[in-house]
This record gives structure tokens, sequence and C-alpha cells, in this order.
């Protein structure tokens, strides 16, 4: 299951991105926001979909709002969540293969339909290559544990 989240600024490239998912029959929870008219708080957002992941609902997940960058700043707030806002196709790669991001986050404002969903599919279709990475990850962890009270 993908979890997917925008506030009011990421909703035009939210339903876009859902489609693609469905297109390629993947199953999707939508947590909203489900209209670009009225303005939210995109921290409620990138909690929600944040919290899927760490519960096991949801595998990973992709978050938008204008820029990307509140919505992933709330998300990577949430112990164990890995967002990475991305603005290209190697960042995306990146994202999976170095930093095993659990999220991507777009800025709505920021990219176009078409590269946005190329950025989606990238980062979809990319696996973490684990070895010299996973100890860096473990070290964000030994970040995340020094600071949980
Ligand atoms: C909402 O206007 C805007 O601030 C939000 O979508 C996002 O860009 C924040 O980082």
């Amino acid at each position: 299951m993908i979890a997917v989240g925008s506030d009011h600024g990421g909703y035009e490239l939210k339903e876009p991105i859902i489609k693609y998912l469905m297109d390629r029959e993947l199953e999707v929870k939508d947590f909203g926001a489900f209209d670009g008219e009225n303005s939210v708080d995109y921290p409620d957002y990138g909690l929600a979909v944040a919290e899927s992941i760490i519960s096991g609902e949801c595998k990973r997940g992709i978050i938008i709002c204008g820029t990307g960058i509140g919505i992933s700043i709330a998300a990577n707030k949430v112990p164990g969540i890995r967002a990475a806002l991305c603005t290209d196709c190697y960042m995306a790669r990146m994202s999976r293969e170095h930093n095993n991001a659990n999220i991507l986050a777009l800025g709505s404002r920021v990219l176009g339909k078409g590269l946005a969903l190329q950025i989606v599919e990238t980062w979809l279709d990319t696996e973490f290559t684990g070895e010299r990475h996973q100890k860096r990850l473990d070290k964000i962890t030994g970040i995340e544990e020094k600071y949980i009270k």
C-alpha cells in the first residue's frame, strides 16, 4: 500500500500521482487533502502519511505541498521516517539506493506534472543498495535515539 497526502498547495499534483499509481495497479491510501481551495496545514498530512508507514499499514509514502519543503520537514520528525524532497530523477534514484527513503516529497509549485510522474516512477522502481549505506542509516537512527525522550 502506498500512502499519499498533500496540503491544498499540493492537491493539484496529488490527483495525477494517484491516477498513475492506480494505473500501475498499486494499492493507494489517500490521506487528503481533498480539494485545493480550502487552506489546510501541511504538518497534519505529513504526519498522517508518516504514521501510516511506521504502523506498517503502508509500505511507502508520497507527500506533496507547494514546495515539498514544509511537509517533508514535518514527516521527518517521526522517528524511522526518511522523507526525501526530490526535484529530479537522479535525486529520486539516489534517495532509494543510498538513503532508503520511505517517503518521497514533491513540490507541486516547483515541478511540472510530467517530470513529477517520472520522479515517482524512478523512485518506486529503485531499490536500496544496502551495504556501506546501511551503517550511515544506522547513525541517523542513533541521532533519533539520542533525542527521543
Ligand atoms: C502553503 O501555502 C505552502 O506554504 C505549503 O504548501 C508549502 O509550500 C510549505 O512548505
